[in-house]
């Protein structure tokens, strides 16, 4: 019986480089929303919305169907702040002491919200977040691929008055295809108006080694979210190693499925040099829940030892888009805690 890392894992400082505020909605706040905003959901109670969250094949576009219904109950700024809010306070329960968190844009704006009301109030949130828990984050805008690149300019139009506020630009949504082509002028706006650069390159969509590659070179992006099929290829290897782009992989997928997956892709990562890290995607919707359930499960169903789980944790901090100073502040209390 090996060693119950339970405990250490629970205390170990953590940082969470990819999940989506709109991923933490829990279903008692989503029935709550959808309440008080008069939203018609196909939901009456918790349990219903868990048996919904069972989402089959094709896995990506399923999800993606329910978390857009889901979002329909988001509408004013205190709905955001809410959920943002809570969000913070679980990554404390979880130790989680560094976020890079993603937003929604045209998945809202596309809905008639306003972006100075939906984005002041997950902002506020964060600031309060750090007065109230000492949890530091940064914004990552997603633009939703599935949408036009005309609309990705008017949300950076949109998003002027707030630019020291957010990090990075991203894409996510529905992988269509060729979709780098699409958002290259996109990201030659962002990169030039100082923006860090990620994409989501989602696991088992058509043509993965060829839309890792376009994201590289097309968009120039600085890291990859999920990012499996890197390893499918020998050349894509060699690149995301020699220039470290960091891998955002998350190893849960629906909550009647809990084991964490490709672990042993994981590993190989870990093996190879790549700068991966594990993270929860869309906590309340996945099986990932928050951080200490993601690493306990790595341990209990995959053998991670305590090694590898700072590995991993190290390799977050390293990625992390913050200064030179506070990357060695969280790379040593790391260290000193597996130290000790
Ligand atoms: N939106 C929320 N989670 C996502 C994911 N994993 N891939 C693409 N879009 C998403
Ligand atoms: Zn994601």
């Amino acid at each position: 019986m090996p060693h119950d890392l339970t405990d250490f894992i629970t205390g170990m400082p953590k940082a969470e480089l990819h999940v989506h505020i709109e991923g933490c909605l829990e279903p008692r706040m989503l029935l709550q929303f959808a309440e008080r905003n008069g939203v018609d959901l196909p939901y009456q109670d918790e349990d219903e919305v868990l048996a919904a969250q069972d989402y089959g094949e094709p896995a990506l576009d399923n999800f993606l169907k329910y978390h857009e219904n889901c979002l329909r109950v988001l509408k004013t700024g205190q709905d955001f702040y809410e959920l943002a809010y809570a969000y913070f306070r679980k990554c404390a329960e979880n130790n989680v002491v560094y976020l890079e968190i993603m937003f929604e844009t045209q998945a809202h704006v596309s809905r008639g919200l306003v972006f100075s009301e939906f984005f002041g109030a997950i902002n506020q949130a964060r600031k309060e977040a750090r007065r109230d828990f000492k949890v530091e984050a940064n914004w990552i805008m997603s633009f939703q691929r599935d949408h036009s690149a005309e609309s990705s300019m008017e949300i950076l139009d949109m998003a002027v008055p707030f630019k020291d506020e957010i990090i990075a630009v991203g894409l996510d949504n529905y992988e269509v295809n060729n979709f780098a082509l699409k958002f290259v002028e996109v990201f030659r706006r962002a990169r030039e108006e100082g923006y860090r650069l990620t994409s989501h390159c989602d696991c088992n969509q058509q043509n993965s080694i060829e839309h890792i590659r376009q994201c590289l070179e097309l968009l120039q992006v600085e890291r990859i979210d999920h990012g499996l099929h890197v390893i499918d290829s020998p050349e894509l290897t060699t690149i995301v190693r020699e220039r470290q782009i960091p891998l955002t992989m998350c190893p849960t997928w629906r909550p009647s499925d809990p084991a964490p997956r490709r672990m042993e892709s994981i590993r190989k990562m870990l093996e190879l040099g790549l700068l991966v890290s594990v993270n929860s995607d869309d906590p309340e919707e996945f099986a990932s829940r928050y951080m200490n359930n993601i690493f306990i499960e790595m341990h209990k169903q995959g053998s991670y030892t305590k090694d590898e789980i700072v590995r991993l944790t190290r390799n977050a901090f390293s990625s992390a888009w913050i200064s030179e100073d506070s990357r060695s502040h969280y790379l040593e209390e790391l260290e000193k805690y597996a130290a000790a």
